[in-house]
């Protein structure tokens, strides 16, 4: 006898979280071209580079942790509470208290799975359908914006968007700065959020700027969320003088990602006690308890402060070298006659692309350079949320620079050779 035939139908829940996207395409790229082309250049994706002196010390502590097999025992046979390892939590507080002089206890600390679990949470408790009918959305002060969040609400329109103003700093570069002329908080704004530094501009928005945004959510009595996936304290990939900053209004979340452990997934949100408890309840919903591998790794690195010297020490100046390495490569492979900028290099790891009035638009630039084994991230993916269209949107690409030099090189020639190819038409 034959079985009937299945006929899945989705929820609007799993039809909205199934729909193709940048992310799906990102990672399914990443993943493919990882696996079946060993010749693809990878850079696309947001993968932090293999740093031989931090992966020795990931490797040191796997081995310590395994040398005292009581611990190893513990980590691997216990589910965490919710919020994350208690004495990884008391961790977390001692040194962002003791590096950015803040006064954050514990229970301002929950451990997600990875940031980008934190921000699925965080967008869909505080904005959306509210009980009296009401839609509030997240403002994004500053675009483009981390692909990342695109796709994440569960209701529809969960985004709005500003553009922002670009200033031309001459020799091909340029930076974006909130527009805080067109920066209305009306009542439907539920919260800010940005990340600092951007992904995917390597913008890094000025203490001004930030003390700007701050004072306006608190203002109007929302949360201003700061995505600090690469910046300060750790895993310092950021090359400005930028504060880090925590209040109570505030929403900070790290990751432990690009300190080179994205597979342990492991995401830190710092924010009000209300905030963390909602937080930790989801994870005990949706995954009981998150992966402690990274806490454990981590752990007596932030109890010591020895994390913040990597992150200053190391982790800073390789990313430094890298950007440096990188904007250089492309002033040789673009010359002076192809009408390029790139964004100011001040932190992540990627070149944000400029290419004014390019004939094609990105997402065909980005097709063109697969086909010649280079993967870089179309520009429009960052663009979500905007009232209207934008010509920047399409005139941009991203590229990360955290791969080989050679491969960084490489992959630059290529691009440079197929924009002037799209120049000339
Ligand atoms: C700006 C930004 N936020 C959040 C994330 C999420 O990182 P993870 O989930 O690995 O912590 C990323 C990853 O690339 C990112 O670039």
């Amino acid at each position: 006898m034959t079985e009937p035939a299945m006929n899945i139908e989705f929820s609007l829940f799993g039809e909205k979280l199934r729909e193709h996207c940048g992310i799906i395409e990102l990672m399914d790229d990443l993943g493919k071209a990882l696996t079946t082309n060993p010749d693809m250049r990878m850079m696309g994706g947001g993968n932090p580079a293999a740093i031989p002196a931090v992966q020795e010390i990931w490797r040191q502590r796997a081995a310590e942790l395994l040398d005292g097999n009581e611990s190893f025992d513990r980590m691997l046979v216990n589910y965490d509470p919710p919020a994350g390892n208690p004495r990884f939590l008391e961790a977390v507080a001692g040194c962002l208290n003791r590096d950015c002089h803040w006064n954050v206890q514990p229970d301002n600390i929950a451990v997600t799975c990875g940031g980008q679990t934190a921000f699925f949470f965080l967008f869909n408790m505080l904005a959306g359908k509210f009980a009296d009918g009401s839609h509030r959305r997240i403002l994004l002060p500053l675009t483009p914006e981390y692909i990342g969040y695109a796709n994440q609400g569960i209701s529809e329109d969960l985004f709005t968007a500003i553009p922002a103003l670009i200033e031309e700093h001459g020799d091909n570069t340029f930076k974006y700065r909130v527009d805080f002329d067109n920066l209305e908080i009306t009542e439907d704004i539920a919260a800010i959020c940005v990340s600092r530094p951007t992904n995917p501009s390597g913008n890094v928005l000025s203490d001004s700027e930030i003390t700007r945004l701050s004072a306006l959510a608190k203002e109007n009595g929302i949360p201003l969320i700061i995505d600090n996936a690469y910046g300060n304290p750790f895993p310092g990939a950021i090359f400005t003088d930028a504060t880090p900053i925590w209040d109570e209004h505030v929403i900070l979340t790290l990751s432990l990602s690009k300190l080179g452990l994205p597979g342990t997934r492991t995401g830190i949100v710092i924010a009000s006690k209300t905030i963390i408890r909602a937080i930790s309840a989801m994870t005990a919903v949706i995954g009981l308890a998150n992966n402690n591998i990274g806490q454990a790794l981590v752990l007596p690195l932030l109890e010591s402060g020895e994390l913040i010297n990597i992150s200053k020490n190391i982790i800073r100046p390789f990313y430094k070298g890298r950007a440096d390495h990188a904007r250089k490569s492309a002033a040789r492979a673009f010359g002076h006659s192809t009408p390029y900028r790139i964004h100011a290099i001040e932190g992540a790891f990627f070149l944000w692309f400029w290419f004014p009035g390019l004939p094609i638009c990105s997402s065909e630039l980005y097709r063109r350079l697969k086909q010649r084994d280079v993967l870089v991230v179309p520009g429009e993916y960052f663009f979500y949320g905007l009232s209207k269209p934008w010509q920047h949107s399409s005139e941009c690409i991203r590229v990360t620079f955290s791969q080989p030099e050679k491969t960084v090189t490489q992959g630059i020639d290529i691009i440079a050779e197929e924009v002037k190819k799209a120049y000339r038409g």
